[in-house]
């Protein structure tokens, strides 16, 4: 299948490039930035911006995908920073693909929504079906590009389907969200032997490791049409405190110095989110399981990181 990945030099496009490329696909990236080194041979990477038209048009045209991976956005807490930069980005961008799509008959969009379409004052567990009311212009563009995809939908037939992401962490790189500090306390842990995270040790949001974030993408674009209620699903794994990460850390990184220094904006942020989210309605109708919770995943995660920092932290400047 040809399928086309926007926004691929991010987090998530860092893990699903290789990912896609084993399970025999054919694909293609459309980014802002020019190829990286990581990026796997055979893979087409087109430089365009998501917020222009006309480039998005063109590189589908060219592309000719089945299928839309549709990662290209400004998160969190880097859009609170450039609020009209992100609507233009994350909800004009989405508008262009899916226009895009329905122009050159791309079977199917697969949109990247977020734990950050929640505002506050939600019991958790959290469902799918609450009222809708983010304090993040990034969650205001998530909740819309939810909605513009539904109409796309319903209105021209385009299979529109995705997930609301926790708060993602691998091993790589950090992606301007307010969940950051969650990889911070690895990765910085690990390379610099301290970190102090800027949420109190209290905080408490969902989380998932990006094997299962990956496998989660997969299973559910190719879960059969029919088997689905709904086009976008909240999924889960783990829900630990940032004190629970920190031990978690500190239990295999010995002598790492993790503190807390709480930042008033993105300590609101991660308190707008729920705690707790209820991912049945993806249990059921397409088998969605996750497989790593937070010690499960500290195993896994602290050799890779490790591996990263060899060969990336001696080089100059680098950060991963
Ligand atoms: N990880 C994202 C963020 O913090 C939430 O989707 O912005």
């Amino acid at each position: 299948m040809k399928i086309l990945v926007t926004g691929a030099g991010g987090q998530i496009g860092t893990d699903l490039l290789p990912m896609l490329l084993s399970r025999g696909h054919d694909v293609a990236v459309y980014d802002l930035a020019p190829r990286p080194d990581w990026c796997p041979a055979g893979v087409e990477w087109m430089r365009g911006d998501i917020s222009v038209s006309a480039e998005v048009f063109d590189a589908v045209k060219s592309a000719a995908p089945d299928r839309i991976f549709h990662l290209a956005a400004i998160l969190s807490a880097a859009g609170e920073a450039v609020p009209h930069r992100t609507w233009h980005v994350n909800l004009d961008g989405t508008r262009y693909v899916l226009e895009a799509a329905r122009l050159f008959e791309v079977q199917q969009v697969f949109y990247t929504s977020t734990i950050a379409v929640f505002g506050p004052g939600l019991e958790p567990p959290v469902g799918d079906d609450v009222p809708l009311h983010p304090t993040t212009m990034y969650g205001v563009t998530k909740v819309a590009g939810e909605l513009l995809g539904e109409y796309y939908e319903s209105v021209f037939g385009l299979d529109f389907r995705g997930v609301r992401f926790p708060g993602l962490i691998n091993a790589g790189i950090p992606g301007g969200g307010t969940s950051d500090y969650a990889l911070y306390m690895f990765v910085d842990g690990m390379r610099d032997g301290a970190y102090e995270a800027f949420c109190t040790p209290e905080s408490r949001i969902p989380f998932m490791y990006m094997p299962d974030a990956l496998r989660a993408m997969i299973e559910l674009s190719e879960a059969p049409k029919e088997a689905l209620t709904r086009s976008i699903y909240n999924i889960a794994a783990m829900s630990p405190t940032a004190q629970e990460i920190a031990d978690a850390v500190r239990e295999r990184v010995p002598g790492v110095n993790l503190t807390f220094k709480s930042d008033p904006k993105r300590q609101a942020i991660l308190d707008s989110w729920p705690a707790v989210l209820d991912d049945s309605n993806a249990r059921r109708d397409w088998g969605w399981k996750h497989e790593f919770d937070l010690a499960a995943m500290s195993d896994d995660i602290v050799p890779k990181i490790r591996e990263l920092i060899e060969s990336q932290g001696q080089a100059e400047g680098a950060h991963v």
